[in-house]
């Protein structure tokens, strides 16, 4: 087993659990009994997300605001909860914090898209390296790094954020296979569409949302479903999770079909 039973001392790590998926990773890690602590840039959430846990699990949960895309605040986010004196035993950690842009990567902001990189890429890197050598000196620990199925084709129109999920998704991938014989895993959660507020941050709803950019609705797959699943993965000690027969379909189509056929189909229809 990767992720140990929950045991008092340790803790799981969930970033982006102010909203969506990594809320309901908190809930759900809450209720099998783990102690958590809690990352994301909106306090008020999370301190509301930590008394609701507290007192339905009675677990201990600590709540860290953190901008993840500032690296002088990451570094001292790990200082403090990873590998400073007063670090707890880290049993899983889950890196799910991330957003995407919608549109032509000529015409988004390229700050803006920095900055995403540094969430999804950065900081995700930056916090797993930093938990694994003590998951490997213990021989135990899961980590769950969020993909998406955007991670198996490039996607027009989400340049930046396929290309960070293409990174979530090998560099997980690759250090499975690293560590998976020492009682370690490291689990890819690939989603597809998933009502949370990622729509709303990446701009594919309201006003100067890219055409043709709405999701048919029977091919959501919610956030509780896609977080039970995640923690399976890690339960497990699984190296891939794609939540969804149809999007474990194209998931492999978008891995095996030709670039040159693929892409104008992505680009009229994705
Ligand atoms: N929803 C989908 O359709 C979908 C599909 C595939 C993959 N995903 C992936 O799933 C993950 C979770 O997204 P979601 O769907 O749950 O979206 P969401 O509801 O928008 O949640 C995103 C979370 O990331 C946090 N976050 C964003 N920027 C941050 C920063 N600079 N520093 C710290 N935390 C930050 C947000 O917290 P604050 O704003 O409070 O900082 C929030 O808690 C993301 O990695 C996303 O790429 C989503």
């Amino acid at each position: 087993m990767a992720l140990p039973d929950a045991r008092p001392g340790t803790v799981v790590l969930v970033t982006g659990a102010s909203s969506g998926i990594g809320e309901e990773l908190a809930r759900q890690l809450a209720a099998l009994g783990h102690d958590l602590v809690l990352i994301a840039r909106r306090a008020d959430r999370l301190d509301a997300l930590a008394s609701e846990l507290r007192d339905a699990a009675k677990v201990d949960v600590d709540v860290h605001p953190c901008d993840l895309g500032d690296a002088p605040s990451r570094a001292s986010l790990i200082a403090g909860i990873v590998t400073g004196p007063h670090a707890r035993p880290i049993a899983g950690l889950c890196n799910n914090a991330g957003f995407g842009l919608a549109g032509p990567a000529a015409r988004l902001d390229p700050a803006r898209q920095r900055q995403m990189i540094r969430v999804n890429v950065e900081a995700l890197h930056d916090l797993t390296l930093a938990v694994l050598p003590g998951m490997l000196d213990r021989g135990e620990g899961a980590i769950l790094n969020v993909a998406s199925v955007a991670a198996f084709q490039p996607l027009p129109n989400f340049a930046t954020y396929s290309a960070t999920k293409a990174f979530v998704q090998t560099f997980s991938e690759a250090l499975h296979a690293e560590v998976q014989d020492e009682g370690v895993s490291v689990t890819s959660l690939c989603p597809g569409p998933v009502p949370t507020e990622f729509g709303e941050v990446a701009g594919l709803r309201g006003e100067g949302a890219p055409a043709g950019s709405s999701v048919p609705s029977l091919a959501y797959v919610s956030a509780h479903d896609v977080a039970a699943q995640g923690i399976e993965g890690m339960v497990r000690g699984r190296r891939s999770v794609i939540p969804g027969a149809v999007h474990t379909a194209l998931a492999l189509s978008g891995r095996f079909t030709p670039r040159s056929l693929l892409l104008p189909l992505v680009k009229r229809f994705g």
